[in-house]
C-alpha cells in the first residue's frame, strides 16, 4: 500500500525564484530564509519519497478570475511551468502520476467533493518554487507530483475545515492505493501577507506563530477562523493557509515536528517552513 511519510510547508513567493537564479542565497537578506531548507533536503534525501502531493494555489496562470474552481486536481502525465509574468525562470516539465491521481479523484468524488479534474494543467510559482527549494538545480526528475489546487484568489473561498477534510480524503485514497509508494505532502504559500490595497505589506507575526504551533498537533483549533477572519488577521492573501490545512489533513492525528523556520519579511510575507513526520 502507498504510505504518507510526512508533510512539509514552504513559502512559494516568486522573489525566491529570482534569488535562486541570481544565486543570492548567502546574502544577508536571503540567508535566514534559505537556511531553513537544508534539514528538510536531508530528510527528503534519506526518506526518498516517490510522490509529492502538492497543495498550492494558481495565481492566474491556469485559472484566471473568469474561471475559478474551488478545488482542482491534476491527473496529467506531465505539468508545464509557463511564463506567468513575474520575470522568474520557468523550470523543466514536472512528472505526474496518473494512476494515483485518478484514484484520488475517484475517492474525492465518492466523499462528495466537487473537484475539477485536470488532464492538462500549467503550473505556476505556487508549485514550482517549492520544488526548486527542495531539489536545488531542478533535480526533482525522479519525483512524481500530484498538484492539488485550492482557490485562494477570488471569494468565495473554502474554509480551513473544508480544506483539512479534503486532505483527509486524499490520505484515505493514498492509503488504499495498492502500490508500495512513499508519499510526502507539501502545503505551500502563506503565511500572513497582503499584496495590495490599503494594508499592502501587512504581516502578523503572532498570528503566524500561533498557526505554526497549532498546525502540529491541534490543527482543528484553527477551524474557528473563517475566511473573513483570516483576511483580517493575516491579510488578503492570508487564506493561503488553506494549503497548509490540506497538507495537515492528509497527515495522521499526531505528528512529530522535526524542523521549523520562520522569517519576516520575505518579500511581503511571513515565511514559514516546517517538516512534520507521521507518527
Ligand atoms: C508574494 C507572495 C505570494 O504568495 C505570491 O503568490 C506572490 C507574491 C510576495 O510576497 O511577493
Ligand atoms: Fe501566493
Amino acid at each position: 500500500m502507498a504510505k504518507i511519510i510526512g508533510g512539509i510547508t514552504t513559502s512559494h513567493i516568486p522573489a525566491i525564484g529570482r534569488a535562486i537564479t541570481l544565486n543570492l542565497q548567502e546574502t544577508p537578506y536571503w540567508k535566514p530564509f534559505f537556511d531553513g531548507y537544508p534539514p528538510i533536503r536531508q530528510w527528503l534525501g534519506e526518506k526518498k519519497p516517490d510522490i509529492v502531493v502538492l497543495f498550492y494555489n494558481d495565481h492566474g496562470l491556469e485559472f484566471f478570475l473568469n474561471k475559478k474552481p474551488t478545488f482542482s486536481i491534476g491527473v496529467a502525465p506531465q505539468y508545464i511551468s509557463d511564463d506567468e509574468g513575474w520575470g522568474i525562470a520557468t523550470i523543466p516539465p514536472v512528472k505526474g502520476e496518473t494512476e494515483l491521481s485518478w484514484h484520488i479523484c475517484n475517492t474525492l468524488v465518492e466523499d462528495e467533493f466537487d473537484i475539477t479534474i485536470c488532464q492538462e494543467m500549467k503550473v505556476d510559482h505556487g508549485l514550482t518554487i517549492p520544488l526548486q527549494l527542495m531539489w536545488p538545480g531542478n533535480t526533482y526528475g525522479h519525483i512524481k507530483v500530484i498538484p492539488v489546487c485550492i482557490n485562494c484568489e477570488q471569494h468565495p473561498m473554502p474554509s480551513l475545515k473544508r480544506c483539512f477534510n479534503l486532505g483527509r480524503s486524499i490520505a484515505k485514497a493514498i492509503e488504499t492505493f495498492d502500490k508500495d509508494l512513499n508519499v510526502v505532502v507539501f502545503g505551500t504559500g502563506g503565511m500572513s501577507h497582503q499584496l495590495d490595497g490599503q494594508r499592502a505589506g501587512f504581516i502578523n507575526k503572532p498570528f503566524d506563530l500561533m498557526c505554526m504551533n497549532k498546525i502540529v498537533n491541534e490543527p482543528e483549533d484553527l477551524f474557528q477562523y473563517s475566511v473573513r477572519d483570516l483576511v483580517e488577521q493575516a491579510g488578503a492573501q492570508g487564506p493561503e493557509l488553506n494549503m497548509w490545512m490540506g497538507m495537515r489533513g492528509a497527515l495522521n492525528g499526531k505528528v512529530t515536528e522535526l524542523h521549523r523556520n520562520y522569517h519576516i519579511p520575505i518579500s511581503n510575507t511571513g515565511a514559514g517552513t516546517m517538516l512534520l513526520e507521521n507518527k
